[in-house]
């Protein structure tokens, strides 16, 4: 289905976007590890994680949902998965195929894993490394590691310490949960901190788990294994990388002023604020609070005009998802700005780096590419352009975006993959003042 967006009047009011992914996926999964009733509110509804919550009952959960955001786990506990007779089927999840993949691989049972043409593309083996070294075996694969693959776990895992080639947390995640069934401690070390969601839920959940300072910008995280997790109350807080597209767009429309209620701010989540801050945006951050283990705050954003920055490669991993809607914000920014090291963006649920270059050039932006790094020279961007989305919901969502500022509309070709993540992003937008027609 495609969509366009066009420019109009000023965004404003208050919002509350869906409830983080990240966090949505962990809680299910430690539902099911877990021993007991888990009881989760704010879980995102979206496609992504509904697939995680099917592939829990698969594996022997019982899960529910009590009404809207609100489910309920009863878990099976560590040890204890059941053999799923059906192919589980992740949709477009990277983070749920990959997170599940760790949690059989330190079970003794057999899963077929299987996606849509967009997670069948995406690279499997960086999350099966470490995995066969704890004892898992990849019964069969796809070429180069792809979905649909079937992998056999081990009962009895082997602890391993673990450095990740990629700064990943979903690969740092699925170590983790195979060490949940390791007779041991599971070490994992990443040379650059990513989000460390599954880390503060382990804990939460009952798991012993210590983390310390590594080098520079790193971390080394280490699970004492066969913990008696048991089910707990989880608050899903809002998820920034949804917050970041009425962000910029209120951002770039000019008189708008928004308020979007508490978005979670977790540090290693928080690059892209940082960022737009650099460039002049005005964010103000409010009433902050606790909420589910996390800090939230509300962000109040009042149009601004931008400049360009100098974005470090550092900060990749707190942003990672945010660089397709930063682009967008460059463009429109007087003057050049470079974001280094965008290695990852290529193996998201498009190539992303080909992707957002591609609906520059469409709507007559001025970039460039230099190895990993994406420069675009702002100032006015004409618009006009059809932006292939190639299943990717944050292309599509971050070109809308783009359009609501552009002196012509811009085009999405395909909005239906923004249910992965934000089906209730239209109408949110829409109720802001935002004009989005099919
Ligand atoms: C995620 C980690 C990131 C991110 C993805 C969600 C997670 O992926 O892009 O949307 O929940 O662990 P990588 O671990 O591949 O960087």
């Amino acid at each position: 289905m495609p969509l366009s967006a066009t420019r109009g009047q000023p965004l404003t009011g208050r919002v509350r976007v869906p409830g983080d992914k990240s966090i949505s996926h962990r809680a299910l999964l430690l539902g099911l590890l877990a021993r007991g009733e888990t009881r989760i509110s704010g879980l995102l509804e979206g496609e992504d994680v509904l697939a995680t919550a099917a592939a829990c009952r698969a594996l022997g959960a019982e899960v529910t949902q009590d009404g809207p955001g609100a489910w309920r786990v009863f878990g099976v506990g560590v040890g204890a998965l059941a053999e799923p007779r059906e192919v589980l089927d992740f949709g477009n999840a990277g983070t749920g195929s990959r997170l599940m993949m760790g949690v059989v691989a330190g079970h003794g049972v057999t899963v077929t894993f299987d996606g849509d043409a967009s997670l069948r593309k995406r690279p499997m083996r960086r999350v099966l490394d470490p995995l066969l070294k704890m004892g898992a075996e990849i019964v069969s694969e796809s070429e180069g590691g792809r979905l649909p693959l079937v992998l056999r776990g081990n009962g009895d895992p082997l602890p391993i310490v673990y450095e990740t080639p990629v700064p990943s947390a979903q690969v740092k995640s699925a170590v983790l949960f195979a060490g949940l069934n390791a007779a041991g401690r599971t070490t994992v070390v990443e040379r650059e901190a990513t989000r460390d969601h599954t880390e503060r839920m382990l804990a939460h959940f009952g798991a012993r788990i210590f983390v310390e300072p590594e080098g520079e910008h790193g971390r080394r995280i280490t699970l004492e294994g066969r913990p008696n997790l048991k089910g707990r109350e989880v608050e899903v807080p809002a998820d920034p990388s949804s917050a970041a597209f009425p962000l910029v767009a209120a951002l770039l429309v000019p008189g708008s002023d928004i308020l979007i209620e508490g978005v979670m701010l977790n540090p290693s989540r928080t690059g892209l604020i940082k960022t737009l801050r650099e460039m002049g945006a005005s964010i103000e951050v409010a009433e902050t609070r606790g909420h589910g283990g996390e800090e939230v705050a509300d962000l109040r954003v009042r149009a601004s005009v931008l400049h360009g920055v100098d974005v470090p490669a550092e900060r990749a991993p707190s942003m990672i998802d945010e660089y397709p809607v930063l682009a967008v914000a460059a463009a429109f920014a007087k003057g050049e700005t470079r974001m280094r090291g965008l290695a990852e963006l290529r193996v998201k649920e498009s190539d992303r780096l080909a992707a957002v270059t591609a609906g520059l050039a469409a709507n007559g932006v001025d970039h460039r590419v230099e190895g990993d790094d994406l420069i675009v020279r702002g100032g006015r961007v004409r618009g006009g352009g059809t932006v292939e989305t190639h299943l990717d919901h944050r292309i599509a969502m971050s070109f809308l975006c783009m359009g609501l500022a552009s002196d012509e509309p811009v085009t999405v070709d395909d909005a239906t993959m923004i249910a992965t993540s934000f089906p209730d992003f239209v109408p949110l937008m829409t109720r802001l003042g935002a004009s989005l027609k099919a």
